[in-house]
Parts: structure tokens; sequence; C-alpha cells
């Protein structure tokens, strides 16, 4: 064996060494980033085979043909080995990436919350009677249902320790420091206390909220919700009264026509007060609005009583007006034929379910009240 010949066995021995071992290499990367380090030690700018590349420019030109031709193919060797490895490890990344975020097409879709999720008959009641109001002008005062003595009792003409106070079964607070009591409010109308307190006449407004008397049975709850109307101005009288009574039942029960009756009654923040009951059929055990002969109970009403008026800072002289005050609970039981109270608050999602209104349907007057 000559020099060169010697040489390039050696030669060959080193190629095939590092040919060896690279392609291990390449074998045995796991992922791309492992592959692509492979690469930069054996192709990159300072790899092992780049070297070997650098190192023939300094060869004698026999020894370089020799050892060109095998370097250049270990380089070829190795680029081709490389990209199949890449590859292999691509296609394995994508499948580990489908087994992963599989999506099972399959499973149901969930129905969205509006379509589950019911409105409560009362709320349903409130907003179909607040429909009804803002068209004829009305609007929307609330008050607090902590209420003072003052507000729900005395102001309203109740005389002080008249036996209408405990009518109320109200449930009072014990008294404060300076010997006055705060209790939950027994009606709405200590709202329209607040109301004509706040604001100067002409008043048009109705007052749906929450009310406590100490009374418990199929129709009657610790809790329930009453709805007050009051109107105040100089001229304001029965025969509105009565007009704007006529029309809103009838647009609440949804019928063409209505009779009501008038009766005489007492209230202590009305004078005349009266009782009114609407026209409705039983026959069947089911009740109707706007036929029938018989007659069923629905609110309490009368003008504004002057005491009440000047309580409140009005002149008698000047103004007068009417009020109203209805429950909505019964107006709820009734129009939606639902017979007992107490379920209202028992929070039974099959009630609800059941009785409850679809949350985007609106009440509105173009489209109809309940459907
Ligand atoms: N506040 C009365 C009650 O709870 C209802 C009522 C009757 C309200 C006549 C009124 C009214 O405004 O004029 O029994």
């Amino acid at each position: 064996m000559n020099t060169t010949t010697r040489k390039v066995q050696a030669t060959m021995d080193d190629v095939t060494e590092l040919e060896a071992r690279t392609l291990a290499e390449i074998a045995a990367a796991s992922d791309e980033a492992a592959l692509e380090a492979v690469r930069v030690a054996a192709l990159g700018k300072k790899g092992s085979i780049s070297a070997l590349l650098a190192r023939l420019g300094t060869m004698a030109p026999e020894e370089r043909k020799a050892r060109g031709a095998l370097v250049n193919a270990l380089k070829d060797k190795v680029a081709e080995a490389l990209a199949e490895r890449r590859t292999v490890l691509k296609e394995a990344a994508l499948e580990a990436r489908l087994a992963t975020e599989t999506l099972d097409v399959t499973l149901p879709a969930r129905a969205q919350p509006a379509e589950t999720g019911r409105i409560h008959p009362i709320s349903q009641v409130m907003d179909e009677l607040a429909a009804i109001f803002a068209d004829l002008g009305f609007s929307i005062a609330e008050g607090p249902d902590i209420e003072s003595d003052d507000y729900n009792f005395t102001k309203l003409n109740f005389p002080p320790d008249h036996p209408a106070r405990e009518m109320h079964d109200t449930f009072f607070f014990a008294p404060g420091p300076d010997g006055t009591r705060k209790l939950l409010r027994t009606h709405t109308s200590p709202v329209q206390v607040r109301t004509m307190l706040a604001q100067k006449p002409p008043i048009r407004v109705i007052c749906p909220g929450r009310t406590y008397r100490c009374d418990s049975d199929q129709t009657h709850t610790p809790m329930f919700h009453q709805v007050e109307g009051l109107v105040i101005d100089r001229s304001a009288h029965l025969g509105h009264l009565k007009w704007v009574l006529e029309e809103s039942c009838k647009a609440f029960f949804e019928v063409a026509d209505v009779k009501m009756r008038f009766r005489p009654s007492f209230f202590p923040f009305t004078e005349p007060s009266m009782e009114v009951d609407i026209q409705c059929s039983r026959k069947g055990g089911e009740i109707r609005f706007g036929e029938g002969e018989d007659w069923l109970e629905i609110l309490g009403c009368g003008m504004v009583h002057p005491n009440v008026l000047a309580n409140c800072g009005l002149d008698p002289e000047i103004y007068q007006g009417f009020a109203w005050g209805m429950g909505i609970d019964r107006l709820a039981m009734l129009k939606y034929g639902m017979p007992d109270l107490r379920a209202f608050f028992e929070a039974d999602v099959r009630w609800l379910t059941h009785y409850g209104f679809r949350p985007l349907d609106m009440p509105n007057l173009v489209s109809g009240l309940s459907c």
C-alpha cells in the first residue's frame, strides 16, 4: 500500500464511522428539534461533515479527488437521511396532534341557556303591566321594601293606633334609638307617598313591587307582589279612573270587552273608595274573563284622600287624583291558571319549566302580551 492508498483507506474508515454515527443519530432523533440538532452538528457551519469538506481544499489533487468523492457522497447520504427522517417525524407529530385534538361530532348539541331558562310568571305579569301602562303614558316608580311607619301608614291617613294598622298583619322591626319602628311594607301605597313628595304633578305612575304580611295559606304568602297606580293632576276624576282600569284590564286579560263592577268600600287613603269586580265565567271549573255571569274581585281603588295630598305637600284645593292597588300574584294565578300561590316561591324548576315564559319573548302590545 502506498501513502495515498493508505491515506484514502484511513479516510474511508473515518467517513464510514462518521456516516454510521450520524445515521444512527438521525434514526434516534425523536422529534424535529432533535433532528435539527443532528443536522447542525453534521452539516452546519461548524459541523463534522462541513469540516471534512473544508479540509479538501488543503489536499493534493489526487487525494482531494478520492476523498472529495467520499465526503460528498457522505454529505448527500446524510442529507437524504435527514429529509426522510424529517418526513417521518412530521407525520408522527401530526398523528399525535390529531389523536389529542379529536372532536366528537356525534355529541348532541347542548341547548342554549336562553332556550332552557324560563321567566317566572310574576316577572312576566310585571312586564305585561309595564307594557300596558307605558302605552297609556305611565312611568314606573319604585320604593324600598323596608319602610317607615310614617310612609306605610301615617302619611296615607291611617290614624295613630287605628286598627287598620293591625289589619295589615305587619312585620315590624324593633324600635330604633329614636323610638320609631321600621317595617316591611304591607302594600305598595307608600310608593305613592314617595312619588308625590319627589315630583310635581301631573303624575302618572305604576309601582310594582314586593309586599309583606304575616299570612300563609293556598292564596296567601308572607311575601307577595302588588302593583299600585297613581294619577295626580288638576282635573283627574272617577271617569278617568274607570276608563284606565277598563282599558288596562282588557289589555291584560287579552279580551275585546270586559264588564266591571265598582262597589263602595273603605281605605284610609282614598275617598270615595271602591272595590272592583270583573265579569267572569266559572263554567266547567275553569275561569274565563270577558264572558259569563259571575264576578271576581280584583282590586281596590278610589280618589286620593285630600289628607294624603296635603301630607305629601300637594294643595288639595289645586290637585286631585286617583289610585288603585292590586295583587300581581293573584293576577298571574287568574290569567295563567295556577292554583296554589305557594308554588310561586318554591323555586321548583319543574314548575318553572311548565308555567314559565321564554326569555326572549318580551311582552308587548304589538305581537301580543303572552304569546
Ligand atoms: N293598599 C291597598 C291594599 O294593600 C290596595 C289599594 C286600595 C291601593 C285602594 C290603592 C287604593 O291605591 O286606592 O290593600
